[in-house]
């Protein structure tokens, strides 16, 4: 069975993951059964363009490469373009919606509606956006169960890094009484690179030069971005009806070089911690700087990797650490949802 693919957004991520489905082609068909065939593309700023035959991805990567826009897309008979998101998730023969578009994380919007539009017409949604998770996980989580379709979020936290699926699939059974993690790569790096004698506003412009901070770095260094992640594993992991403005939050501005040399002499690391703990039936959480002693495995983790201890009462501490962002990275996290769905494991 082929998958039929709408792409909403094609930026950064939706082109990584069109590079991904042309490259391992052959791979993911004789290995795994997987056959992917992008019908539509569309994008608020390069525009749109659906053929119900399939397009051709390598086509639409060199016209947004060449041109930025997907109008240079080759004419061909049985090309629509034009069309916008909302016609492109309900009129369109997509099985699946891969929801990467610009959203604003404060409202989760274009994405939430997107999300309740394609499930309300029948299909699957994929998506590494943050807000509709963090913010409508209950009624999202409900309306796909109720139209019998599958709602991927991977991505949303530590994008490739399988944060959410391994401790749904693989820690089963096990009680996890803490989550604990450095979410953040931005902050992270900062951290690092403040340690090592650079300034905050150093340390910061470097961190946005490589990439890693957001549109509005506040949402980084504030400590939001881990404040919604944090929401996402206490929600999905610890099945807790977590809201983002429960957790209270604490991001790394006011750390003083001073602090960096107090946790030096202790023999200790900051780290901005994001946790989620069970008290009794009780589970609460909080994002803040932390003072780590160095055997702590997450004191170790440097640059922008992100890492998550789960704390299970079977089998012990676990700790997964890994990329928290990146073209391929988060590709894959579309990908290994896109996987699932075909092998009906979503
Ligand atoms: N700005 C985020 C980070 C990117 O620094 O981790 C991934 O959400």
């Amino acid at each position: 069975m082929t998958l039929n693919i709408a792409l909403l957004g094609f930026g950064v991520v939706g082109q990584g993951l069109a590079e991904i489905l042309e490259d391992r082609r052959k791979e993911l068909a004789d290995h795994l059964g997987f056959e992917a065939n992008v019908v539509a593309i569309s994008d608020k700023m390069k525009g749109s363009i659906y053929h119900p035959g399939g397009l051709k991805a390598a086509e639409a990567l060199r016209a947004v490469k060449e041109t930025g826009s997907l109008d240079a897309y080759p004419e061909e008979p049985g090309l629509i373009r034009g069309w916008d998101s909302f016609r492109t998730i309900r009129e369109t023969n997509a099985d699946v919606i891969v929801e990467l578009t610009f959203t604003d994380v404060k409202t989760g919007q274009p994405a939430i509606d997107h999300c309740r539009a394609a499930f309300e017409c029948k299909k699957h949604v994929v998506m590494s956006n943050k807000g509709p998770v963090a913010l409508a996980y209950k009624e999202l989580s409900e309306l796909a169960r109720r139209h019998g379709v599958r709602w991927g979020y991977e991505g949303t936290v530590m994008s490739g890094t399988p944060a959410l699926r391994m401790p749904v699939v693989a820690l089963a059974g096990n009680r996890i009484d803490e989550i604990k993690g450095i979410l953040n790569g931005t902050t992270n790096y900062m951290l690092t690179r403040m340690e090592a004698g650079m300034s905050y506003a150093e340390a910061l412009v470097e961190a946005q030069t490589l990439g890693y901070a957001e549109a509005d770095p506040t949402n980084d260094v504030e400590g939001y971005d881990a404040q919604y992640k944090i929401t996402i594993l206490g929600n999905i992991v610890m099945k807790a009806p977590l809201r983002r403005e429960d957790v209270a939050v604490q991001g790394i501005s006011k750390l003083t070089p001073a602090d960096i040399q107090q946790a030096k002499d202790e023999g200790k690391r900051w780290k901005l911690i994001a946790r989620c703990s069970r008290d009794g039936d009780r589970i609460t959480a909080k994002v803040g700087p932390e003072m780590l002693p160095l055997e702590d495995p997450l004191a170790g983790v440097g640059g922008a990797v992100n890492a998550v201890t789960y704390d299970c009462d079977l089998a012990g501490p676990i700790t997964l650490m890994g990329a928290g962002a990146g073209r391929k990275e988060t590709g894959f996290s579309i990908l290994i949802d896109l996987i699932n769905i075909h092998r009906n494991q979503l």
